[in-house]
């Protein structure tokens, strides 16, 4: 089952949360193995070659037993020195291609590793970038953040080294009873029969071994999520002086992680514990009926070399029930990886979408009503004209709809009642890249990301020159605060924008905006934060910026918007009134208290 299917059977209120557990799957799924596969046949180059390596290496170090057995049974009693010697030389040899043919294999496996691990996390890192505002609106980023990094590392092991390791262990188990048989078959029949035993061991654990696994990595997850939340949430932390309470949370969920884990730990070592008492108990009986058949059924050197066959034929089993721990571990979290990577996009191009290929910039509204969670309205029957050129300002209180408006208009989620059309095309009919380029979107909270400042401006427009960006820069006014930064454009700034206030992390999202040069501009309180009298100077450079371009402002303060071409006053997600601030002002409406109650003083 998907994720957002599982979400469904949560209440809305329980989404959010990083105290609340992800759905488990019963199941492995034929379709995870599937992917698995896919991802194995990737990496086939260096698996195969690998494989031989192993191959290789296990022959070389299983022929070694039947040297020591004939010197023990023919050099020693006959006093030959010379096929002792021989015999020391062999044994010497096997063991020393046995390592260095093992050497080889360990660095082809883990470069096979390292590409599985590329694989996922790219496929898992392109499907989220394709994600609607709705998937990443609906769960903690921590949680998202799992799944990327230390999940994908979690796997990677038991993918090429498990995969491997598992193959070659089970030939490992048939090339020893081939030679087990060729020394004894008595013998050999002997220490094959403790296996059917283990095998109905192991498959009567496996379910709650499953089950222990994937309710370790739920609780990994819920703490990785409130680790996340609260260091973002540092300084409300601090300010509220919460930094106890956030404690014990975090204490009782790590508590949490613990049971789990030790639940999970208990079972794998009663697996671990089992195969290695029955393997000792069978390598015992081994050397019991060798002594009832040593004579004369058994030579010494027999004896010994059955023994070394019996150990050397439980490592195999031992090590595959390892190797089927750290399986179980890595399918709980590629359940979870996967699940994120059959994620469908919802927000993504129609088939045979047409591109736009130069807009003009008339934009409508035709009869839009829009809800995110399906029930409450948002948006109730919106319609309106925008011509290319105007400008056009949405005013109303908030929680109006006036951000829901500026999504709409750049697809951030499907328009399911009525129509966006630009230049008389539905926006749900055209590449999404086509039209995003040609907008200029400043969003309500603007993000800034670690780097410099001009790496931050030219996030916009990807080949800016550094003149383009100081132009731009002076244009917003941003320009002003970064000169007199010690290092200029170049000052590095922190993930959200750290080190700069909060009205400077606005002009940077502005200028950003406004170097992508766009055709449609939209800005979602560009300057909420910026003062009066710097306004004043961005004021200047909005209305440069929206000559010959239609442009969205959407503002509380009414200095802003007083010049536009046209003002739409919004609420509870209806136009109530629309015209110029002449016009608007001698309607005596909404907008005319507003007004009034800003001008106040
Ligand atoms: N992602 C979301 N999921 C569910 N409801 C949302 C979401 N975003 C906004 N809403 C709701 O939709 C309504 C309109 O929100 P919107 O962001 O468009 O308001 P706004 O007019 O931009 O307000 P503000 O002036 O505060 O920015 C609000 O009632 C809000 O609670
Ligand atoms: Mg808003």
């Amino acid at each position: 089952m998907l994720w957002s299917k599982k979400r469904e059977q949560k209440t809305a209120k329980e989404r959010n949360r990083y105290d609340v557990d992800e759905y488990l799957d019963e199941k492995v799924s034929l379709f995870n193995v599937k992917r698995v596969l896919g991802y194995l046949i990737k990496a086939q180059g260096h698996l195969k070659l690998s494989l031989v390596f192993s191959i290789l290496a296990s022959i070389a170090s299983l022929v070694g037993p039947l040297f020591i057995k004939r010197a023990l049974d023919e050099a020693v009693p006959n006093k030959d020195v010379k096929l002792l010697l021989l015999m020391a030389t062999y044994l010497a040899a096997s063991i020393i291609i046995s390592v260095a043919l093992g050497a080889i294999r360990n660095i082809l496996v883990a470069r096979a590793g390292a590409g599985i691990i590329h694989d996922i996390r790219y496929d898992l890192f392109s499907h989220l970038q394709k994600l609607s505002f709705s998937f990443f609106d609906g769960r903690p980023h921590g949680k998202i953040f799992v799944r990327v990094v230390p999940y994908v590392n979690s796997v990677s092991d038991a993918l090429s080294n498990g995969i491997i390791n598992f193959v070659i262990e089970v030939l490992n188990i048939f090339f020893i009873i081939f030679f087990m048989y060729q020394v004894d078959p008595h013998l050999a029949t002997v220490t094959v029969i403790g296996l059917p035993l283990l095998a109905i061991f192991i498959w009567t654990i496996k379910p709650a071994q499953r089950r222990a696994w994937q309710a370790v990595s739920n609780k990994g997850s819920n703490l990785n999520a409130y680790v996340q939340e609260s260091i973002d949430g540092i300084k409300v932390t601090q300010a509220f002086d919460r930094q106890n309470k956030n404690l014990g949370i975090m204490n009782d969920l790590t508590d949490e992680r613990n049971r789990e884990w030790m639940k999970a730990i208990y079972i794998s070592n009663t697996v671990w514990f089992s195969t290695e008492t029955i393997s000792q108990l069978v390598w015992s009986f081994v050397y019991i009926m060798g002594v009832f058949w040593m004579n004369p059924m058994a030579s010494f050197g027999m004896l010994l070399v059955m023994g070394n066959y019996a150990w050397r034929f439980w490592q195999p089993i031992i090590n595959l029930a390892n190797i089927y721990n750290t399986f179980i571990t890595a399918m709980a979290y590629l359940d979870r990886i996967f699940d994120t990577i059959a994620e469908p996009v919802t927000i993504k191009d129609i088939p045979n979408a047409v591109e736009f290929p130069f807009v003009r910039g008339h934009v409508e509204f035709r009869n839009v009503s829009f809800s995110y969670d399906g029930t409450k309205k948002v948006l109730n029957n919106v319609s309106f004209n925008g011509h290319p050129g105007e400008s056009i300002a949405i005013v109303g209180p908030t929680g109006a709809g006036k951000t829901t408006i500026v999504n709409l208009l750049s697809r951030f989620y499907n328009i399911e009642e009525g129509q966006v059309l630009i230049d008389n095309q539905d926006v749900m009919k055209v590449t999404m890249q086509s039209l995003r380029s040609q907008m200029g979107i400043m969003l309500q909270d603007n993000f800034l990301f670690t780097g410099t400042i001009a790496d931050n401006i030219r996030y916009g427009k990807l080949n800016a020159t550094d003149e383009e960006i100081r132009a731009a820069a002076k244009l917003t006014g941003a320009h002003n605060f970064i000169e007199k930064l010690p290092s200029g454009y170049d000052t590095a700034i922190t993930e959200r924008g750290g080190g700069i206030s909060a009205g400077e992390r606005q002009l940077l999202a502005f200028t950003r905006t406004l170097i992508s040069n766009p055709r449609i501009l939209i800005l979602d309180e560009a300057t909420s934060s910026i003062d009066t009298s710097t306004e004043q100077l961005v004021q200047e450079g909005i209305q440069t910026l929206m000559k010959g371009r239609t442009s969205f402002i959407i503002a509380h303060r009414l200095s802003t918007i007083r010049n536009c071409t046209r003002i739409m006053f919004l609420s509870d997600g209806e136009i109530v009134e629309s015209g110029s601030h002449e016009e608007l002002m001698a309607l005596k409406g909404r907008y005319y208290e507003l007004c009034l109650a800003q001008y106040k003083d």
